[in-house]
């Protein structure tokens, strides 16, 4: 058996003493924060035990067999969408190996184990999130107990180790019954129900969960699931192969406006009727991939700037300026929806803090080919995707074909939005990599690649703060290997590996290097 803390105790070069690069909790401003981040679907197993209703993703995952096809282009250079890399690794079913959250890593028994982890490794938060249809299995109506005191449990057990709680109530899993019933987010029917579930959480565990985040990615949800289709509920207009339905040239933005409604609507509840009293914050939690422009033209960095704003603009413009980018509207038109008066008031200013989960950069180009006919969300860019300038890669790869190692991206990442959106306070929500899910135990745990990852963005975030970004904690993605959307368990982007037959926990040397990292009180 390997040992991986024996491991990084020895000379080797990525296991150097934090302190020499000069990374400690220390030399962080007071109060900063240092977590792991996980999601319902993807830790907690017991899907359909206990009273848990179906969400879109227990649905997804069951459809075996339909083949797709799609074109990858591996030259550099590549239009149109580096999200579409996901399906390359697979051609049959929607999950690789077929794979499902019904077990994953099981933290519905093993919570104690792993918050006993986070202690031990010196971590100050927990970001989790909660399963609407654990609490209510048709999306609204009957409660589900036994749902709601596993979130006791988890909550309580938290808080008596020292383990602050931020919960997220929407990790892309709407409940299936909703889905079914009105199409999910495609209706306005959702914002009600999204906010008496959300009044429900901050009812219930509101007077211990003093950090909430109302959704996650709201962007992958609307592209991934209304665009392409690679996500469920799987509605695109064009034959990918695994949608069955859609338009692809409007849900994405319908999607997406329901889901600022929704947030808004959850914030104004939360600040009505409970905030004063709980003594709480609330955000939203946005990924942000930083375009780099390929080359110093205007083109291309208009291109750039289009691509930051369908991307990140989309959700934090409104937030911070009450309407969608300019450039949206402009090329959106009457294709993108109109907030009301009444609902401006209601998304400007919907926020205390929010989440920016920060992985990876591409650079961007001004497309030189005719625009595509196309109207689609990815279309609309109309944005040249690029992996490598003069033949040098931006970065190395990880093990997902979308994850290049970009650490610099951090920080023009960080500094853009506190630029561009008035430096709101920030929680660096999600930053990790991945390794490929068939490397034995010894190769797992000796990730020295994963060390230099978190060493090089974590200097890079610190960095931004210095120069003046408003960080208040970061997360790492992810405590423990776990099931990984569609790449099942192909993908690992623990600090701890799970042997998912036996579910025994092993810390990386990662892990290790963020205890030292994390170690209080100075030596
Ligand atoms: C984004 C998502 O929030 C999370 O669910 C996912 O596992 C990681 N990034 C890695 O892809």
């Amino acid at each position: 058996v390997v040992h991986a803390k024996e491991d990084c105790s020895s000379s080797d070069i990525a296991c150097n003493d934090p302190g020499t690069i000069g990374l400690r909790r220390e030399t962080f401003p007071e109060g900063f924060v240092f977590g792991t981040a996980t999601s319902a679907y993807q830790v907690e197993g017991m899907a359909s035990k206990d009273g848990r209703g179906p969400s879109i993703w227990d649905a997804y995952v069951k459809v075996p067999g339909i083949f797709f096809f799609f074109l990858f282009v591996s030259n550099s250079q590549m239009c149109f969408c580096w999200i579409y890399v996901y399906c390359c690794i697979f051609c049959i079913g929607n999950i690789a190996g077929n794979a499902t959250g019904e077990v994953t890593v099981d933290q519905y028994h093993h919570y104690k184990d792993d918050i006993d982890l986070m202690v031990n490794l010196n971590f100050d938060a927990y970001r989790f999130s909660i399963s609407w249809s654990r609490i209510f299995p048709n999306g609204s109506g009957n409660v589900n107990w036994l749902g709601v005191a596993y979130y006791n449990r988890l909550i309580d057990y938290m808080l008596e180790k020292g383990i602050t709680p931020y919960a997220n109530l929407y990790h892309y899993d709407m409940p299936l019954a909703l889905q079914e019933k009105y199409g999910g987010l495609l209706s306005c029917q959702v914002v009600k129900d999204f906010a008496d579930y959300a009044d429900f959480c901050f009812k219930t565990f509101g007077d211990r969960v003093k950090n909430w985040f109302t959704f996650n990615e709201p962007r992958v949800i609307a592209a991934l699931g209304f665009d392409n289709g690679i996500n469920p509920p799987s509605r695109c207009s064009k034959a990918f192969g695994n949608c069955t339905d859609g338009d692809s040239s409007t849900e994405p933005y319908i999607a997406a406006h329901n889901m600022l409604l929704s947030h808004a609507s959850a914030v104004q509840r939360y600040r009505e009727k409970y905030q004063e009293k709980q003594n709480g914050k609330i955000g939203i939690l946005l990924d942000f991939v930083w375009y780099e422009p390929l080359t110093r033209s205007k083109a291309d960095n208009c291109a750039a700037q289009r691509a930051r704003d369908f991307h990140l603009g989309w959700f934090l413009q409104p937030i911070t300026y009450g309407e969608y980018p300019r450039t949206m509207q402009e090329i959106v038109g009457n294709r993108l929806p109109k907030f009301t008066d009444e609902e401006v008031l209601l998304v400007k200013g919907s926020t205390d803090y929010i989440g920016i989960n920060q992985y990876t950069s591409y650079y961007m180009f001004e497309p030189t080919w005719p625009k595509s006919s196309d109207l689609g969300y990815q279309a609309d860019w109309n944005c040249g995707f690029a992996f490598e300038k003069n033949k040098v890669p931006i970065g190395p790869r990880a093990n997902s074909g979308w994850l290049y190692i970009v650490p610099w991206g951090m920080y023009n990442a960080l500094t853009y939005v506190k630029e561009r959106y008035g430096n709101p306070t920030m929680f660096l929500s999600e930053n990790g990599m991945d390794d490929p899910g068939n490397l034995t135990l010894p190769q797992a745990l000796h990730d020295t690649t994963r060390i230099n990852y978190y060493k090089d963005y974590i200097t890079q975030m610190k960095k931004a703060i210095d120069d003046g970004a408003n960080v208040k904690g970061y997360f790492a993605w992810s405590l423990l290997d776990n099931f990984e959307w569609l790449s099942g368990y192909t993908a690992r982007f623990g600090i701890t590996f799970v042997d998912f037959n036996t579910l025994q926990r092993h810390p990386k040397m990662s892990a290790y290097w963020l205890q030292k990292v994390l170690k209080r009180g100075g030596d």
